[in-house]
C-alpha cells in the first residue's frame, strides 16, 4: 500500500509547506522532553482527581495494590489497572463521574452495539479543552480563520456535530450546521454557501459525491478545499478515490466519546501521514491485546489512552479496541503520531481460523476497476462453515464481461491478499444501503 498523496488545489499554505510557526499554539511548539515533563504532572493529577472521586478507581486501584502517589515516571502508569467500556457501562449513567453533577456542563452518549449507552460528562473546563483540541485539529488540516466548515457530522448525543462545531468556531470558521442526512439538501447548501471545508464520515462523504454526480454537478467544481474525515476506519485507497473524485485534501480525524470526542488525533495536511496525538491533554499507549503487556514504540497493538486534563470523567488507561501503532512525530514533532487506524479488535472477522478485517477488503474493492466504492460483507453459515460473501456495487458503466471480470479480481485479491476465499457477488448500481454517518459493514447472521 502506498502513502503517496495526490495533489490536489493547495488550500492555507501551499502543499507539503508547515504550518506557520505563529499558528501553532505553545503546546505544538514543544520539544518531546517538555511534552513529557507536562504529561507526568497531568497523570499524576489526574490519578489522584480519578482516585478520590470514583469509588469505581479507588476499587480497581487499591485490588491492584497502588496509589496515586506511585506513579512518578510515565512508565509508571503501567502499574495501574485498566478501563474498560463495560466499566461505563456497570456504572451507568453517571457512575464514573468525578464531580458534582452541577458542575457538568454537558452529556454525550455513544450507542454502540450491545445494551446501555456510554454516558460521558464535560464541565466547563473540559468544554474548552475540547473545542480548543479540535480547533488545533482544524488547523492542521489547513483549516484558517474565516474559513467556512460545513459540518455533517451528525449533531445530538453523538460527539461528532457539536464537538466539531465548537472546535470550528474556536478556530475562528464559519460554522455551517447541517447535521446527517437530507443528502439532496446538503448538496445544495454545499454549492450555495460555499465553504472551504467539509467534516463528515468518510462514507457519508461517498453518500454525498454519489448525489452530487446524480444531481449532474461535477464535485471538483465546488468550492471545497479540505474534508475533515473521521469516525470509522478508512483507507489509502479510500483517500485517493475521494481526492480524485473532489479536488480536496483528504484528511483524517479520531477520537472516541469517552477519552473526548474528536479531536484525540489529527493528521497534518502537509505530510498525511498518519495522525498526531494531542499529547499535552491524552496519553497513549499500546498494548498485546491478549496479554495486555505494554509494547515497544513501534509494535502493532490496540490503542489506551489515559486523560491528562479531564475533569468530569478522567479515564485511565481506557482500551479503545482501536489497533494501530506509535510512531515519532514529523509535522508536530513534539508529539507522537498513531498510524492510520484501520481495524478494531471487535471488527475483526474470523473466518475459518483466519483474521480479516473490512478494511483489507476496502482496499481491494477500490483497486478493482467496473465497481464503484460501496460493499458490504454477509457472513452466513453454510452447513458447519462459515461464509463470506461481498457484495459489490457495479459501476453504471459496467457491461457484464466487466462485472464477471471485477468479481474474479476482487475473490483472488482477497484470495492473494488476506488468505481466504470468498463468494464476490456484483450487485446493480445503487441498490446497496447508504451511509448517513457511521457505516455498518458487516452483516453477521452466522448465530441467527
Ligand atoms: O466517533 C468521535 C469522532 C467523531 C471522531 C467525529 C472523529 C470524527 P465514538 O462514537 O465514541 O466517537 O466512536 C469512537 O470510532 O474507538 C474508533 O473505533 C472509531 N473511530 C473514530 N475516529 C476514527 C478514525 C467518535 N479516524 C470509535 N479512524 C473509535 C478509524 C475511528 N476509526
Amino acid at each position: 500500500m502506498s502513502s503517496e498523496p495526490t495533489a490536489p488545489t493547495p488550500v492555507g499554505a501551499r502543499r507539503g509547506d508547515p504550518l506557520p510557526q505563529e499558528l501553532l499554539d505553545d503546546a505544538e511548539r514543544m520539544p518531546a522532553e517538555e511534552v513529557r515533563d507536562l504529561q507526568l504532572g497531568g497523570l499524576r493529577r489526574t490519578l489522584k482527581h480519578a482516585y478520590d472521586n470514583v469509588e469505581l478507581y479507588r476499587g480497581k486501584f487499591d485490588a491492584a495494590g497502588v496509589a496515586p502517589e506511585d506513579c512518578r515516571t510515565l512508565e509508571d502508569l503501567a502499574r495501574f489497572p485498566f478501563t474498560t467500556k463495560a466499566d461505563l457501562r456497570d456504572t451507568y449513567p453517571f457512575g464514573m463521574f468525578a464531580v458534582p453533577m452541577d458542575q457538568v456542563r454537558r452529556l454525550h452518549a455513544s450507542s454502540g452495539t450491545t445494551g446501555r449507552p456510554t454516558v460521558v460528562g464535560y464541565t466547563e473546563g473540559d468544554l474548552s479543552m475540547w473545542a480548543d483540541v479540535v480547533a488545533r485539529s482544524i488547523r492542521a488540516a489547513g483549516g484558517r480563520p474565516g474559513h467556512k466548515v460545513h459540518i455533517s457530522y451528525g449533531y445530538g448525543l453523538f460527539t461528532g456535530g457539536l464537538g466539531a462545531h465548537y472546535g470550528a468556531e474556536r478556530a475562528g470558521c464559519t460554522v455551517i450546521p447541517a447535521s446527517g442526512g437530507m443528502t439532496a439538501r446538503q448538496v445544495q447548501i454545499i454549492q450555495d454557501f460555499e465553504p472551504d471545508i467539509i467534516m463528515v464520515t468518510p462514507s457519508y462523504m461517498l453518500t454525498l459525491l454519489d448525489e452530487f454526480e446524480r444531481q449532474g454537478v461535477d464535485p471538483r467544481s465546488t468550492s471545497l478545499k479540505v474534508g475533515i474525515f473521521g469516525a470509522e476506519p478508512w483507507t489509502e485507497e479510500m483517500r485517493r478515490e475521494i481526492e480524485g473524485r473532489m479536488d480536496i485534501h483528504a484528511v483524517d480525524i479520531y477520537g472516541l466519546s469517552e477519552v473526548i470526542g474528536p479531536g484525540v488525533a489529527q493528521e497534518c495536511v502537509e505530510t498525511k501521514d498518519g495522525l498526531h496525538v494531542w499529547e499535552d491533554h491524552f496519553l497513549p499507549e499500546i498494548v498485546d491485546p491478549l496479554s495486555d503487556e505494554v509494547l515497544a514504540p513501534g509494535d502493532g497493538g490496540e490503542l489506551v489512552f489515559t486523560s491528562l486534563t479531564k475533569e468530569a470523567l478522567p479515564i485511565i488507561r481506557y482500551r479503545t479496541r482501536d489497533l494501530t501503532r506509535l510512531l515519532p512525530g514529523t509535522a508536530r514533532p513534539g508529539f507522537r503520531r498513531i498510524e492510520k487506524i484501520t481495524g478494531r479488535c471487535d471488527d475483526m472477522i474470523i473466518l475459518r481460523g483466519v483474521n480479516v478485517f473490512p478494511s483489507q477488503v476496502e482496499e481491494i474493492v477500490l483497486r478493482t476497476p467496473g465497481v464503484a466504492p460501496h460493499f458490504q460483507i454477509q457472513l452466513s453459515r453454510r452447513g458447519r462453515m462459515d461464509h463470506m460473501t461481498v457484495q459489490v456495487e457495479a459501476r453504471p458503466s459496467a457491461d457484464s464481461a466487466q462485472r464477471e471480470a471485477a468479481a474474479k479480481a476482487i475473490a483472488q485479491g482477497v484470495k492473494d491478499g488476506v488468505g481466504v476465499s470468498v463468494e464476490v457477488a456484483i450487485v446493480d448500481p445503487e441498490t446497496l444501503e447508504r451511509s448517513l454517518g457511521k457505516l455498518r459493514r458487516v452483516k453477521d447472521t452466522r448465530r441467527t
